[in-house]
């Protein structure tokens, strides 16, 4: 049996009988542009690519996302219809933690979306979009998850990631977390149309419990100072600020600050 039809037999051993093509591949450059390619082109809601490998997998704020085998590189189409789409991924961020845990791992989220196992990093989001004068056309949300990922594949990354395969009692395979995550994923989706609010109690829930700590945000505008105040209902952070008022950030990094020192920082 190849990898896509294991992937639909581990869906439907989870009530998800997929909607919609599912297509998985060796090496690709990214699987997210593989997937804003046929979305440009209309492919419908649901459409996903995974691949073995990537050779230009992509993190946010520009970064690479070092992808060797044994990893989950998953992408997938949306086309929302609901008006919250800033909480597309901090959903994806809960459907990551919720599928680590099923495998024995307590993951946290780390806004937006980073989903972290005793502060290092298991598994990335990286959504994007394209709208029109009609709203948003489409969302391809592409998941990374570290899965038989061991130390030396990590490389110089071992100290600040982790894997599955290191965290949990067995390995998993690659097609069972890629069905859990698109399983969940579906459930959540509903979610975001009836009930939005729940998906921002549920990634409270899992959050690093940084509120009320000092925190630095890099954005595109510049770096921010100041305490962590909350996830507002569209996914937005709040940050009081460190001159006073409170800082609304739709995108950026959040680095916690140690409260002592001359301004020191960690994590
Ligand atoms: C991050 O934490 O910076 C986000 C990482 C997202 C990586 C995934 S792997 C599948 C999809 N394809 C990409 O090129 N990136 C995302």
């Amino acid at each position: 049996m190849d990898r896509e039809a294991r992937l639909r037999q581990a869906l439907l051993a989870r009530g998800a009988a997929w909607p919609a093509p599912l297509e998985w591949r060796g090496a690709v450059g990214s699987t997210n542009d593989v997937l804003k390619a046929k979305a440009r082109r209309g492919t419908p809601e649901w459409t996903g690519v995974l691949a073995d490998t990537q050779t230009g997998g992509r993190g946010r704020e520009g970064r690479a996302w070092a992808s060797p085998p044994g990893g989950l590189y998953l992408s997938v189409i949306l086309r929302p219809r609901f008006e919250r789409v800033g909480l597309v991924p901090l959903a994806a961020g809960v459907v990551v933690a919720e599928v680590a845990g099923e495998f024995g791992v307590e993951a946290q989220v780390k806004w937006p979306n980073d989903v972290l196992v005793r502060g290092r990093k298991l598994a990335g989001v990286l959504t994007e979009s394209s709208s029109s004068s009609r709203g948003v056309d489409w969302v391809v949300v592409g998941i990374g998850v570290n899965v038989a990922v061991d130390q030396t594949s990590l490389g110089p990354l071992a100290e600040t990631a982790t894997s599955l395969h290191l965290e949990a009692d067995r390995t998993p395979a690659v097609e069972d977390v890629a069905a859990g995550v698109l399983a969940r994923l579906s459930v959540w989706y509903d979610a975001l149309e009836g009930r939005p609010s729940q998906v921002v109690d549920a990634w409270r829930a899992r959050a690093v419990p940084w509120w009320g700590r000092p925190v630095q945000v890099r954005t595109t505008h510049g770096v921010l100072r100041g305490t962590l105040r909350d996830v507002d209902e569209a996914g937005a952070l709040l940050v009081d600020r460190e001159e006073g008022g409170v800082q609304r950030v739709l995108s950026g990094e959040v680095t916690q600050l140690r409260p002592t020192g001359s301004g020191s920082r960690d994590t």
